[in-house]
């Protein structure tokens, strides 16, 4: 279960591929580069390995584009409206750029990064930390930020995603992860026939340009609502956003301990037997059809990634909570220690 890594460089940055491997077959391919999820190999119910998360080939592609395939994100994961939030009564601005808004850590969020990166295969699996310091300012945060993200891959078939971080001055923090699922494979098409269910009867209503209202609102009798197995699908025409599809936060079922890992998502492909179980101690989770991807986009199989040929389950703080009194706080200080976990299992049935 040593972790492999495998040298690669491309015009601007040396890369390097690191594999995790368990003993059923799954194998896990980590980028220093983003601190990414590059690949992802997971048997189907007749034991057929295939990779289940679209993303690119090549580097430049990644360095290029911005749709975040399997990257970490932060300094703070979704949006910050205007870019702007203050802390004791100071104000700070980021870089926009998604429209007039902060999103997914600005213009080079942490995917787009070089990570350091230590490999180790002690206890439950082997794991791969990739870490790096986010200097002052950056992206118009302040605080020099030293941020750890660590995969494991363990033989019961999870991927636990552990990040943590510590700050020298009052900053903001919201991590996760970007990978995209398609649970049929690489030749699968779109999620739309995936079945979804999402542990949560809130979500955080937003406007058109996906800012929070600051508002729960009830998934019941909504298109938003995934408490029992319904297809991606089902009332996606429903959506009146453009474009169409579920880019929406889910309000998460907690336990009355905030560091219980709850269970906040399943998915499951019927034509492959594929199941995914997401667990996090995040009070959040954004559920994304893809709706952004489309045919210009050319993935790592040499197709392209249409709209909807993957959806994301990015567990997370809620979005713009920097600006949101009755959100979950997002600030982090310099006596305190961010601490995030996610996991992915992987089955079939
Ligand atoms: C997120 C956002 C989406 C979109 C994608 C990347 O999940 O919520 O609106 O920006 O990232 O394309």
């Amino acid at each position: 279960m040593t972790p492999d890594r495998t040298q690669n460089s491309s015009a601007s940055a040396p890369t390097e591929l690191y594999k995790l491997r368990n003993k059923n077959g799954i194998e896990v391919g980590l980028l220093n580069y983003g601190a990414t999820i590059a690949n992802l190999i997971t048997p189907d119910k007749e034991g057929r390995l295939d990779d289940i998360c679209p993303g690119f080939a090549d580097l430049q592609q990644y360095e290029n584009n911005s749709f975040y395939f399997g990257g970490t994100i932060g300094r703070f994961a979704n949006r910050i409206k205007h870019g702007t939030f203050t802390i004791d009564g100071k104000k700070y601005q980021l870089a926009a750029n998604d429209g007039a808004h902060s999103l997914h850590g600005g213009v080079q969020g942490f995917d787009k990064h070089i990570w350091n990166a230590k490999e180790s295969s002690a206890g439950h699996g082997s794991s791969v930390r990739f870490s790096r310091l986010s200097p002052d300012n950056e992206e118009g945060y302040p605080g020099n930020l030293d941020v750890k993200v660590t995969y494991t891959l363990t033989d019961d078939d999870e991927l636990i995603i552990f990040y943590e971080a510590a700050t020298d001055q009052p900053t903001v923090v919201n991590l996760t992860n970007h990978a995209y699922f398609n649970l049929a494979g690489k030749e699968g098409l779109d999620i739309l026939h995936h079945e979804i269910r999402i542990h949560a009867d809130y979500y955080t209503p937003a406007d058109s340009e996906l800012i929070p209202t600051g508002q729960l609102a009830k998934v019941q009798d909504t298109p938003m609502d995934f408490r029992s197995w319904k297809e991606i699908g089902a009332r996606i025409q429903e959506l009146g956003n453009s474009p169409r599809g579920y880019d929406h936060n889910y309000v998460l079922h907690k336990s009355p301990d905030k560091s219980a890992l709850d269970l906040a998502a399943e998915a499951y492909e019927p034509a492959s037997g594929r199941r995914l179980e997401v667990y996090t101690d995040q009070p959040g989770m954004q559920f994304y059809s893809g709706n952004f991807l489309n045919d210009s986009i050319t993935g790592k199989n040499g197709r392209p990634c249409s709209q909807y040929g993957g959806f994301c389950l990015e567990t997370q703080n809620f979005p713009d909570s920097p600006n949101q009194p009755t959100f979950p706080s997002a600030v982090l200080r310099p006596n305190e220690i961010y601490k995030s976990k996610t996991i992915y299992k992987f089955s079939t049935n």
